[in-house]
């Protein structure tokens, strides 16, 4: 683990970030009172759907009131079918510039029409237990549930229990060479958005018609990291209505342990490739694994009820310099793929650097299945990029030299590798 000292300066710089970022005001568009963390002030100056849950996450070890507010604005996003967009354009009219360059042209004026990974419930867990707000949870809960059912519902078109993404950027990981396949292998970033413009040109007659979208099979993906956190969430709400009315009901939780218990099954019957060690997303009607390893194919390790043998072929993994034991890591991207690409990136994110949200999500696993060194290991490399580059996007895992945004405000989930969950 890193220093007393190393460990206050990453602490206090991450509540300074976050004080920084954070915006407040009132929307005309849809008279609503709004407080929360931008990804970043320049690059990102808008509310992004899984940012906002892992700054939600953060905040329990800086301001809990702030926690509150940032997931009660995420949820003024939700629509009256259950639907959650993955951006909400609070301050669009200041940034024309930002509104601009965003690849989503689809949702409507201030909303898009995309999903992210389904963060939602495993943030709603941490702030409710490091509040302990009962009043909070009863306000949170309904649109929460509402949402989960809304990816079952529009997302699930094989009925296989995994959901499905309609375009990359709803991965979180968005240019990441797994889906390279499906998008005629752009050269750089530039080819890759005119290709997300194409998709949405086809699926412009079908607006908001998601079942019609994936029925095209144009870009259709059962994707692990969302359906980690599609699982993680539905454990989470199994936990949160485990209790007395009004928040808990038996039924409920019995109906959402089933639900996690379904799709994680159908994660490893489908997604889990013994010979390769990792597990792989599936593209299109029949199922085609993409077979690059990435970030996404260990985030499986996170799941607290994964069989021991799985854990120990993904752990070795992370002990591997040969795949994705860089010095700085965890990579993007295994160190040993062709389309690793850590240093000119043409544009390209997710291609190669070492990201704070995913080393949180892989030090989550490491916490639950009890891999305290490789989990300080980790901590302690993340806390060392921080120190070397400030909060940034992300960072090169040879030298952890800082690319993409400054100040990015996600990366100061590094206090909760660092601390453990708050409550
Ligand atoms: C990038 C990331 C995406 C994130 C957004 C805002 O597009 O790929 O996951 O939500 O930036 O930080």
């Amino acid at each position: 683990m890193p220093s007393a000292a190393t460990a206050e300066f990453v602490r206090r710089e991450a509540a300074r970030i976050l004080a920084q970022n954070r915006r407040t005001g009132h929307a005309t568009w849809n008279d609503r009172d709004y407080a929360y963390v931008v990804p970043s002030p320049n690059s990102y100056p808008f509310q992004w759907f899984w940012d906002s849950c892992f700054h939600a996450i953060a905040l329990t070890h800086v301001n809990l009131d702030w926690a509150r507010e940032e997931l009660t604005t995420l949820l003024h996003g939700a629509q009256p079918n259950g639907f959650i967009p993955h951006q909400l354009l609070w301050e669009k009219d200041r940034h024309p510039e930002a509104a601009a360059r965003q690849s989503e042209k689809f949702g409507d004026r201030y909303t898009s029409s995309s999903i992210q990974p389904p963060v939602l419930a495993v943030a709603l867990e941490r702030v409710y237990r490091a509040t302990g707000d009962d009043a909070f949870l009863a306000r949170c809960l309904p649109p929460t549930i509402a949402f989960y059912r809304w990816l079952a519902a529009n997302r699930d078109p094989d009925s296989d229990g995994l959901i499905a993404i309609i375009q990359p950027d709803e991965s979180g990981v968005d240019a990441s060479p797994k889906f390279d396949p499906l998008m005629r292998y752009p050269k750089d970033n530039r080819e890759l958005v005119a290709w997300i413009d194409w998709l949405y040109g086809q699926y412009q007659p079908l607006r908001f018609d998601d079942a019609a979208i994936l029925a095209l099979d144009l870009f259709q993906v059962e994707e692990t990291i969302t359906n980690v956190f599609y699982i993680l969430g539905l454990e989470a709400l199994a936990r949160l209505t485990s209790g007395a009315p009004p928040s808990g009901s038996p039924a409920l939780s019995a109906e959402f342990s089933g639900w996690a218990a379904r799709v994680q099954a159908a994660l490893i019957a489908k997604c889990w490739d013994e010979s390769a060690g990792a597990f792989f997303d599936l593209a299109g009607n029949d199922e085609r694994p993409l077979r690059v390893r990435t970030i996404s194919s260990l985030a499986p390790l996170a799941l607290p009820t994964l069989d021991r043998a799985i854990v120990d072929r993904l752990a070795a993994h992370l002990r591997d310099p040969a795949t994705f034991a860089a010095r700085y890591p965890v990579p993007s991207v295994a160190l040993n793929e062709p389309t690793y690409m850590p240093g000119d990136a043409r544009g390209f994110i997710w291609r190669g650097p070492s990201w704070i949200n995913s080393n949180w999500l892989i030090a989550e696993g490491l916490r639950v299945h009890g891999l305290a060194d490789l989990r300080a290991t980790i901590t302690d490399a993340t806390c060392a990029m921080v120190e070397r580059s400030g909060f940034r996007e992300y960072y090169h895992p040879d030298t952890a030299e800082g690319f993409g945004s400054r100040d990015h405000s996600w990366s100061t989930i590094v206090v909760d590798m660092l601390d453990g969950p708050v409550g």
